[in-house]
Parts: structure tokens; sequence; C-alpha cells
């Protein structure tokens, strides 16, 4: 059986999570197979089943990538996000490719969220809770199953994990060793990144690691700046006064997340662990449901229900009061603390019309949940030449309107979710250095969604940053 005290016994920073009666950890009739006897959408249809069943077999059988105290641990991190103690930075790619399994990729990805939380915890008072869109973020929904070009119609590219992005035959064929491939480049990932954290990659008291020589915007590098001096000068102050070396500031905690949108790859690493109710997904700490596959009677929806992750929702302009409601009922019965976040991506001209009424749905039903703004999926515009692109402006007038809104109605925007990457690409548009239309081509390098480049997550974090230190939440 769970002790009490030992779930977290590693973890002095976030207490444990009030337990839920031992008889409903996992729901009746679920089972980490039992989303297969429902619809499941936005899947592959493998040529070869019986490859399909000797890949899943391997996988399952392979070590998890996260463990059960991390998870545990996010989970009561999350709860004190739901609750104003603290703030959810959730980032990364739209879609990972195998290829940016990169050592100068993963770093400049870690550095911008760590740059951003710093930000972040200068600007709210808060810690920062960091979760990436990352070592996982394989898996993509697609409007269609097929693609055309010209008089050919091939399988859409759905995500390295499922097929190739070269349009021919044999590269989008859906491969079911991908599923194992992608297990591995996510173990890398993770392991890189494990060991940038614990070998103090981002301890505060070596501030190199913390520069931002490749900003070039003047204005926004020295804003940085004095930010991090000024929290150094107040570590040096309390070291000072302490006569102590403040050890917690050498590890940032770093989670990770991804649309748990294959769910064979989902259901393979579902385990269960020892002295512990229930089944974890082990692939990532904080699996969410995209909006496309949130189908209350959905095979995701399904699984997800019985897994002890905190898990996310993604609810756009489309969702309905009831909809919301149901998917309380079934992924959120027990109001566990940190349970469940809900990503709300509604756009900057539809959230003031949609936001109030999915605050109201919530709060109609007791329950306490995480509220997340994705400003990023509800401002995706097309340019004239057809590229997707999405506006610095519109997106940080989403959040502000999220902010806002949820405080003129006694909610608490509690996280923000992005898109972005850490390398110095040309997919939004504005920003401080004034991107246009024009300049997209030079490094428009995303597979799917345009992401914020280096400099625009930083300036976002900023804005963000000032924004609540002139409006306190
Ligand atoms: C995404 O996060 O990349 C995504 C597809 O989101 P949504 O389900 O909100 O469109
Ligand atoms: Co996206």
């Amino acid at each position: 059986m769970a002790s009490k005290t030992e779930t977290n016994s590693t973890d002095p920073v976030h207490p444990a999570a009030a337990p839920i009666p031992r008889d409903t950890v996992t729901p009746r009739d679920w089972t980490p197979t039992s989303w297969t006897r429902k619809i499941a959408t936005q899947q592959p249809v493998y040529p070869d089943a019986s490859a399909v069943e000797r890949a899943v077999t391997e996988l399952s059988s392979l070590p998890p990538l996260v463990n059960s105290w991390e998870i545990e641990s996010l989970r009561a991190a999350l709860a004190e996000a739901a609750t104003g103690k603290s703030f959810l930075l959730q980032g990364g790619d739209c879609a990972e490719s195998f290829e940016d399994c990169d050592a100068a990729i993963i770093t400049s990805k870690l550095k911008i969220l760590l740059q951003m939380s710093l930000v972040l915890v200068h600007g709210t008072r808060k810690k920062v809770v960091r979760v990436g869109r990352i070592a996982g973020q394989y898996a993509k929904p697609r409007s269609a199953d097929m693609e055309t070009r010209g008089d050919e119609t091939l399988p859409s590219y759905r995500g390295d994990i499922v097929n190739r992005n070269a349009f021919t035959p044999e590269d989008r064929k859906p491969d079911p060793q991908l599923l194992l491939r992608g297990y591995e480049r996510a173990a890398l990932t993770l392991n890189f990144i494990r060991a940038l954290v614990e070998g103090g990659f981002a301890d505060l008291h070596h501030p190199e690691n913390w520069d931002v020589s490749f900003l070039e915007h003047a204005k926004l590098a020295r804003e940085y700046h004095e930010i991090v001096d000024s929290i150094l000068d107040s570590i040096q102050f309390m070291e000072a006064v302490l006569e102590t070396r403040v050890h917690n500031l050498q590890r940032a905690k770093f989670y990770t997340s991804h649309e748990g949108l294959a769910l064979l790859y989902e259901q393979a690493q579902t385990r269960q662990v020892p002295r512990r109710e229930g089944w974890f997904n082990l692939s990532t700490h904080l699996p969410w449901i995209g909006m496309r596959t949130a189908q209350v009677d959905g095979a995701h929806v399904e699984y997800f229900r019985g897994i002890r992750n905190p898990v996310a929702v993604k609810i756009g302009p489309a969702m309905t009061e009831e909809w919301l409601t149901e998917l309380l009922d079934v992924l959120h019965p027990h109001d566990e603390p940190g349970r469940l976040t809900l990503i709300h991506r509604f756009g900057a001209d539809g959230i003031a019309e949609h936001l109030p009424r999915m605050i109201e749905t919530v709060r109609a039903t007791g329950k306490t949940v995480l509220w997340c703004a994705d400003p990023m999926h509800g401002n995706t515009v097309s340019t004239e030449s057809g590229r997707k692109t999405r506006r610095f402006d519109s997106i940080l007038s989403e959040l502000e309107q999220a902010f806002e809104i949820h405080r003129s109605l006694g909610s608490r925007l509690g996280g923000v979710h992005f898109e972005l990457t850490g390398e110095n690409v040309t997919e939004c548009v504005g920003g401080a250095r004034g991107l246009d239309e024009g300049g997209l081509d030079r490094a428009y390098n995303t597979r799917v969604d345009p992401r914020l480049n280096y400099e625009q997550a930083l300036e976002m974090a900023m804005r963000i940053a000032r924004h609540l230190r002139h409006n306190p939440s």
C-alpha cells in the first residue's frame, strides 16, 4: 500500500496532495486498453496488425521515462497553481521532430523556458512550475486523413511517431516501428535534460548560464539583465543574512508534457508501480487531450479517465457548457487538487465571448481546476502567400484579456501555454524587432504551427510580468 508520507518524501517543496478513497483510484471497468472499445479518432491506419502488436509489446516491456514521484510532485505543484500560490509555464514545439533531438536545440529550448520562468518569478513573485512540450510531442491531429498534391493522394503526415513528412507513398505509410523510435528519442531528450538540470545548468549562482548573448534587441536584453541582477542581489542578500548557500536554487524542477494522441504509445507506457494505487502514464508527467479528441464517449477521454497523472484538456470556441460539465464528471470526479488543468484557446477575438461561460460552467460544478491560457491556437492566420502565422500582438492581447476576464469573474488564470522554440526562427510576426510577413521565409522551419522565436518568447514573458506587476492576480 502506498504510505502517505513516503509518496512525496523526495519532494520537500510541494506537500502531498490530499488522497482520494482507495476504491475510487481506478474507475470501474477501466483498463489501459479499455479505450479500444470506443471510437478512437485521429489514429493512423496501420497496414500490418501483427507488426503493430509486436511494436506495442516491445514498448510495454521497456523502462518508463518518468516516475510516479515526479508525477505526484507535479500534481501537488499544479494544485498550488490553481489556488494562486504558484504559476504554470508550459511551452515547446507544436510538433517535435526526431531530427530536433539535438544537443543545441534541446539546450536552447530548456534555456528559453528557464529564462522565461525567471522573468515570471520576478513579475509574479510566485514559484513557477515549468513544463515543457517536449520528449514526446510527436503526434499531431490533422483536419483531413488524406492529403492531395497534384493527382497524388496520400495519408496526411501525423507526426514523426506515426509516419514521415516527405510526400511519398513509402514515407506517408504509418509505421509502428516509429512508436519505438519515438520512445527512444524521448528518452534521449529527457536524459539530456536531466543531465543539464542535475549538472547545475539552471543554477542561479552561475548567471553565465542565464546569459542572453544572442538576444540582439538591446532594450530587451537590458530589461532582462536588470531582472537577473535584481534576483542575484536578493539571493546574495539572503545568503549573507542566513550565512548559508541556498541549495534549492541549484536544481530547477522541470516537467514534461505532450498531447496524448497516439493511444497505443500512451497505453504501452501505462504502468502500475510498487506501493502506489492505480495506473500511471509513465511516458510523461502531464499528458493533455486536444480539442479534436475530447469527445466524452471517445477513446481518448476513456483512456485519460483511468490514469493517475494530472491531465489537461484544451478547450476552444466549440466547447459547450454541457460538454465541459460532462468532461469534469468523467475526468475530475473527485475534485482532486491538481488533477485537471483546462487550457483555453479562443483567440483574441473570441475569448471575451467564450471564456466567461466556461468559467461559470466550472463554477456551477463546485470543482476546482487550474486555468491555463493557450494564446496561440486561436490566433493562427494565413498570409497572402499562404503561410500560417500568428501575430505577437494578438497573442499578447488574448493573454491580457484572459487575466482580466478571470479576475473580473472572481476566477484566476494560473498558467500560460506557448508554442515556442529557443531558435531564431521566423514563424510569428511582430514583437520588438517588428518581424513582418516579408521576413517569414527566412527561417520558417515548423512542421505544423508557427512558434514564437527566442526573442519573441522572452519578450512575451516580460510583457506578462509587466502586466502582472501592474495588475497583481
Ligand atoms: C496543439 O497544442 O498543438 C494543438 C493541436 O492544440 P488544439 O487541440 O488546441 O488545437
Ligand atoms: Co499546435
